[in-house]
């Protein structure tokens, strides 16, 4: 019996595979195996000797199959761990596979504004696209009874029943800016604001949402003067081409004097070539900041002046790029951005230059 069972744990110690533990138990406790060949032996002994070689032979057949089972599981671990080496997967690696993405021309123009604005010295100023229906409206002189708070279609967010207060509204504009900088930084001030935008409006050339870069320079003697420069001295750099500015009179609540401005261009077969010509396209509304905005941003309209503009981003994008309809801008559609979109490193600078 020892003899057995010496060769069986040194035989199945050393089994390669499952296939050869498989063997060994067939040959060892399977049905016609030695040792179920000896269990059935007991059977012509005498009773005084069954009893003693049964405890002693059922022992050994128990110690036989667990020496198979734990192989078996040790084999089990080993082909597993095999299998973790050899398989082994980066969950890190992205699901999808890669494509080259691109920049979307309102992110690249709303870059290209930055920088060139930048360089004249103003900084980024930021505000909540839903906005206080007072930074949007009353701040900015346009009280509740204006008729400008229909004229910009607003979106009103709901109130809770029974809460009297005026509602929020998504901002009409970038304007408030001007008055949450103006309490933020008081003056002088300098700031360039670019956002999103509402207004319930959607044709070939209007979307419920859209973009607007609003700048705004609060000094001692700021003048309509500066304003024309900066304009000027934007949109040259903007469009890599000297561009005449046309200031029409017009009105706004928050500005006094108001001006529309026009810039100079011309069309050809179709489309419009800005810096050429004597065409004039509409592109912002501007003027000098009324003295109750600037009271109502906590800066004092005997000692401080200033200019102030709201400039469409997306309708500049358009007149630099040739994008023909604005509402393409947001359908998400791959062949559009992937046709108008930019590298994502042709990061717009002033000395690195601007896309063209
Ligand atoms: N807020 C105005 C608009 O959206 C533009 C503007 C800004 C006009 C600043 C004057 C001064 O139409």
């Amino acid at each position: 019996m020892n003899d057995l069972r010496e060769k069986y744990i040194e035989l199945i110690g050393a089994a390669a595979d499952e296939a050869a533990l498989e063997d060994l138990r067939v040959q060892a406790v399977g049905k016609k195996g030695e040792i179920s060949l000896q269990m059935r032996s007991l059977g012509k002994m005498s009773p005084e000797e069954r009893q003693i070689m049964g405890p002693k032979l059922n022992a050994l057949k128990d110690e036989i199959n667990s020496a198979l089972a734990a192989k078996k599981a040790a084999l089990a671990d080993a082909a597993l761990n095999e299998r973790l080496q050899s398989e082994w997967l980066d969950v890190t690696l992205p699901g999808r596979t890669r494509r080259q993405g691109s920049i979307h021309p309102v992110s690249q123009v709303w870059e290209e504004c930055t920088a060139i604005f930048a360089d004249m010295g103003f900084s980024v100023a930021e505000g909540p696209q839903i906005e206080k229906d007072w930074y949007n409206f009353d701040a900015l002189n346009i009280p509740g009874h204006h008729p400008a708070r229909a004229e910009m279609d607003t979106f009103y967010m709901n109130r809770a029943e029974g809460d009297d207060r005026p509602p929020h509204v998504l901002r009409t504009h970038t304007s408030p800016v001007q008055i949450r900088s103006m309490e933020a930084q008081g003056a002088p001030l300098r700031i360039i604001c670019p956002g999103r935008v509402y207004r319930a409006d959607y044709d070939q050339t209007h979307t419920p949402m859209f973009h607007q870069v609003e700048g705004l320079a609060i000094d001692k003697n700021i003048s309509m003067a500066n304003l024309k420069w900066v304009l000027e001295e934007f949109f040259s750099a903007y469009f890599g081409t000297t561009v005449k500015t046309r200031f029409r009179a017009s009105h706004f609540p928050f500005t006094e004097p108001s001006a529309e401005v026009d810039i100079q261009c011309q069309w050809k077969d179709g489309s419009v070539v800005v810096g050429e010509g004597d065409d004039w396209l509409e592109v912002l509304g501007s003027g000098m900041v009324h003295p109750k905005v600037l009271a109502a941003g906590g800066i004092d309209p005997d000692e401080w002046q200033g200019f102030a503009f709201g400039m469409g981003i997306d309708r500049i994008a358009m007149l630099k790029y040739g994008i023909p309809d604005l509402r393409a801008f947001f359908d998400s559609d791959l062949r559009w951005l992937r046709h108008y979109g930019f590298a994502s490193l042709d990061v717009p600078t002033i000395r690195g230059g601007l896309s063209r």
